[in-house]
């Protein structure tokens, strides 16, 4: 057995072994959180894009300037192959959400999809709140989700499930320590030239902790809302989708 740097196998079946998310739900959801605060951006930088799901979805409803990005090039490279002859403002390009910078500016900044958990300590998170900062115009958005506690002890604690696709078949085995709030994915992925392990490591927030972090940041806080809903987050919610904005200049 070999093991490799998640999402880089992986990524061959990813979308095979997410088959059950409902990216469309998730883009509707996105544009009702917009058309809520009355925004309609003109630019998005999407962060850990994965292979794309999102984005072309959302540039198929709405062809803006949209620049997807991910630390794998693996997963972006079935991004570019799934993109492919999309005409739009749609780009992927490889970004690590922890620490980057980039010229240009956008109106939006979205993460989904538990990408934030994959940061493990807050320090860090704060790190990538800042970064974010600096490539929003001022008035942008940084709307992203957290998977918290709750869920990993009500859904995705400990289980092992498996199954196949053309690129191979998978068992993954799934670890929740209560204490640390990490949990682990380790997918055990079976294939021609033998079996590889992809270990993921995440870890779960409170939403109490994630709302102290964004107050002392440079983003008013504009929404938590609880999954996929409008309600308000609360501390028995399994996912948040909060929704930030980097302030105005102001005048000196
Ligand atoms: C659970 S997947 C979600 C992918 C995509 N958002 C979706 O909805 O399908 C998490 C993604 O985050 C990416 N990722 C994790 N840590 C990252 C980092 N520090 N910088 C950039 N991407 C990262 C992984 O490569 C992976 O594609």
């Amino acid at each position: 057995m070999t093991e490799i740097a998640p999402y880089t196998l992986l990524a061959d079946g990813y979308d095979s072994v997410m088959e059950h998310v409902d990216y469309d739900a998730w883009v509707d959801y996105i544009r009702v959180v917009f058309e809520r605060i009355r925004t309609e951006p003109e630019s998005i930088l999407e962060l850990g894009c994965g292979t794309g799901s999102f984005a072309v979805r959302y540039v198929a409803r709405r062809p803006i300037r949209y620049l997807a990005t991910d630390r794998s090039e693996d997963m972006l490279r079935m991004a570019r192959n799934k993109s492919a002859g999309i005409e739009s403002g749609l780009e992927f390009a490889r970004a690590d959400f922890t620490n980057f910078s980039l010229d240009e500016r956008f109106d939006a900044v979205l993460l989904l999809y538990d990408g934030l958990n994959y940061v493990l300590d807050l320090s860090a998170i704060g790190a990538v709140v800042r970064s974010v900062a600096g490539v929003l115009k001022a008035g942008g958005l940084f709307v992203f989700d957290q998977s918290t506690p709750v869920n990993s002890l009500s859904n995705e604690g400990d289980f092992e499930d498996e199954g196949c696709c053309d690129a191979f078949s998978f068992t993954r085995r799934s670890d929740y320590h209560a204490g640390r709030r990490i949990h682990s994915n380790k997918f055990f992925l079976h294939t021609g030239r033998g079996v590889f392990v992809e270990k993921h490591v995440q870890r779960v927030y409170e939403y109490a902790e994630i709302r102290f972090l964004l107050e002392d940041s440079p983003f008013d806080v504009i929404e938590a809302y609880d999954g996929f809903s409008l309600q308000p987050a609360t501390d028995d919610s399994e996912r948040i989708h909060w929704v930030v904005r980097k302030p105005q200049e102001t005048s000196p």
